[in-house]
């Protein structure tokens, strides 16, 4: 059976942001509607950008930007909700903005870690005040006048504190450089590149490097078609390699970027059935294509530090499965997973336990015996999206009786995840 996962929200909330610095009228279709992105929307409607309501069908939206000079102060705060990735992004935009804006959000996006942006931001110049506590939000911006340029030695691969440096030397025109310790998702420069802005991106001893030489005084409004989540993509991958699906299932129009597919690997690896098809036709910067995958019998895996940048997102959902596979799964070098919308480590192990799985929690990961029968029993998405599709899965497969407390939560990145495996399930 053939299915479509909504926008990437990644890429969604990125395009809207250059859309919004640029000088003259974007055209993107497939946006995610989702939570997330329509708090990044939001913040942009608050920052002076005239932003239609993101269609719930993907079709186009026309963003006539401001150019990068042309963000007015906000007379409220913006509220991210629960998007580290809009606060991440938006704080090193309005760093490089001379502008004043204070930066809130839920419960769980106040206990999110924003030293990691602040630094470099403030060694650029950008005045930044935490106004509760010291490294989270609120976050206060306070006109932060010309940023100096810098070279960063990021201490973790983050995608988010890659692209706000970028954002702000792009935003405050002046040259950036940031090292990561391993190379993670690489959509910003894909996009900047995809504006005439490239980016120069080597391997260096101590990790991955990119730089920006030359922001331009004029962003380029963009053209372009948001391909599907990859992210979103695994859940019901994972859905139809557990025998969820029926046969088979193939998802079209999703993103195939090499630094979000790790996944891929993984689900390989332990034994499901997938074919990968690029598209032929290609006229943009991020690759798409379909993915079919096959009911299969599954094995335990690992997965190690090395490979933990291209599936940090999945790592909820591989846990998951590994709890129905043979064997023993073990996932380590992740120590970042603590850091998402919950502490993903004690999420997953705390449901798995709840539904009588053998896990062992370590610092950077966990270790899950896999348990071959159907589970039953109570778990909590501890306000995470990503945990509440995890055992949504889980809770769907023949023979399960699982309840999850808050299952709404998929909204911030997949509305339709629910009638997607109904839909799945009745087909099968
Ligand atoms: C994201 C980067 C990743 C990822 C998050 C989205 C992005 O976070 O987990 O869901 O859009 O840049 P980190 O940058 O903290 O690794």
């Amino acid at each position: 059976m053939k299915t479509y996962v909504p926008g990437d929200k990644s890429i969604s909330q990125r395009v809207l942001i250059l859309a919004a610095l640029a000088s003259g009228e974007s055209r993107l279709r497939g946006l995610l509607h989702g939570g997330d992105v329509e708090a990044t929307a939001q913040a942009l409607r608050l920052l002076g950008v005239a932003l239609p309501r993101i269609p719930s069908d993907g079709s186009e939206l026309c963003i006539t930007g401001l150019g990068s000079d042309g963000l007015k102060s906000p007379v409220q705060d913006l509220d991210l909700g629960n998007s580290g990735t809009g606060t991440r992004l938006l704080l090193g935009v309005l760093a490089g903005s001379q502008i004043e804006a204070t930066l809130v959000g839920d419960v769980s996006l106040r206990s999110r870690p924003m030293r990691r942006v602040c630094n470099p931001l403030r060694a650029m110049g950008a005045h930044l005040e935490h106004l509760c506590e010291e490294g989270c939000i609120p976050i206060r911006v306070d006109r932060s006048g010309p940023l100096r340029s810098i070279d960063w030695m990021s201490p973790v691969p983050s995608a988010q504190v890659k692209s706000s440096i970028l954002l702000a030397g792009l935003v405050g025109r002046t040259k950036v450089v940031v090292t990561e310790p391993r190379q993670s998702r690489d959509h910003t420069e894909r996009l900047f590149a995809e504006i005439g802005v490239p980016t120069s991106i080597r391997n260096i001893p101590s990790g991955h490097r990119v730089e920006l030489t030359n922001p331009p005084d004029i962003i380029t409004p963009l053209d372009f078609s948001v391909p599907g989540d990859v992210s979103s993509a695994a859940f019901v991958l994972a859905f139809a390699a557990l025998g969820g699906a029926g046969v088979s299932v193939t998802i079209d129009n999703v993103s195939l970027n090499r630094t979000r597919t790790g996944f891929l690997d993984v689900f390989s690896r332990m034994g499901t059935d997938l074919t990968i098809e690029k598209a032929t036709f290609e006229n943009t910067c991020e690759p798409r294509g379909s993915i079919t995958a096959r009911s299969s019998k599954l094995h335990g895996t690992e997965v190690n530090i090395r490979e933990v940048p291209a599936v940090i997102d999945e790592l909820p959902i591989i846990a998951v499965m590994g709890a129905c596979s043979e064997g023993r799964t073990i996932i380590r070098g992740a120590s970042e997973l603590r850091l998402k919308e919950s502490d993903r480590i004690h999420s997953l192990v705390q449901n798995l336990q709840a539904l009588g799985v053998e896990v062992v929690e370590h610092d950077d990961g966990l270790e899950i015996e896999g348990a071959r029968r159907p589970l039953k029993g109570q778990v909590r998405a501890f306000g995470d999206h990503r945990i509440a599709m995890a055992f949504g899965v889980l809770s769907k497969l023949e023979g399960a009786n699982i309840e999850i407390d808050d299952p709404k939560l998929s909204d911030i990145s997949f509305p339709g995840f629910w009638g997607t495996l109904d839909k799945l399930t009745q087909a099968a």
